[in-house]
């Protein structure tokens, strides 16, 4: 089986990668959204790797892993968890010394050969899930077979830039659009090889 590199983006508007508040995206859930729904719960199943840059690993780590779970905490974010602390996790990192996460492995190196050694793997898909110098290499490189999009309703003006310098143009073809409860916007595109 042919493993599919999806990269999940987080970004606002103007194409940063941060996560500023805005209406709404607070707002206390007992259950999970639409779009948490699509981008995690239905891909428990087939997706099997997730990779992640040293920052936002540590960000998961400290926010997602079970450890991290409170007895209150809804269902949904129990799963969530339980999935993360599961599946083959990927930190990507030329400092930390040990990940403090089950079932992960430490990697470093060109990004390119990094997920071609991962997808020679056996194994179900792989997301990279951010931070966004991760993605934007992703990005830069066309790395990835699909990307998700998950456009925040905010024009931020700072932190870190997705859009810049490619080697060479990208096309993509629009596989599905969604929008969120507080004024996201999903955009799945796949990569045109
Ligand atoms: N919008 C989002 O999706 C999102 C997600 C997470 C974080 N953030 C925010 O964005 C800011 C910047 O985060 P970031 O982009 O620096 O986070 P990141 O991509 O998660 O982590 C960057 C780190 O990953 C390691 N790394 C990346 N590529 C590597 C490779 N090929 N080989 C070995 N190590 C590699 C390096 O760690 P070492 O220094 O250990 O070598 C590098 O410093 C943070 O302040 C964070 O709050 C945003």
């Amino acid at each position: 089986m042919v493993r599919k590199v999806t990269a999940n983006v987080y970004m606002t508007l103007d194409g940063r990668g941060a996560f500023p508040k805005y209406p709404g995206s607070e707002r206390p859930s007992r259950k999970p959204t639409a779009l948490f729904r699509h981008m995690w719960i239905a891909r428990y199943d087939d997706v099997t790797t997730v990779v992640m840059g040293r920052r936002s690993f540590l960000g998961h780590r400290r926010v997602w892993s079970g450890k991290a779970r409170k007895p209150s905490d809804p269902p949904y974010q129990v799963d969530y968890s339980r999935f993360l602390d599961r599946v083959d996790k990927v930190c990507l990192s030329r400092s930390l010394k040990s990940p403090g996460w089950e079932n992960t492995r430490m990697l470093k190196g060109d990004l390119t050969r990094v997920l071609a050694r991962l997808r020679r793997e056996k194994g179900g898909n792989i997301i990279v899930e951010g931070g966004p110098r991760v993605s934007q290499e992703v990005l830069s490189r066309r790395l990835a077979d699909d990307y998700w999009f998950f456009v925040m309703p905010v024009v931020y003006g700072r932190g870190p830039r997705y859009w810049g310098p490619m080697r060479e143009q990208n096309t993509l073809k629009l596989l599905e659009t969604k929008h969120g409860e507080d004024g996201e916007i999903l955009l799945h595109y796949e990569t045109v090889r």
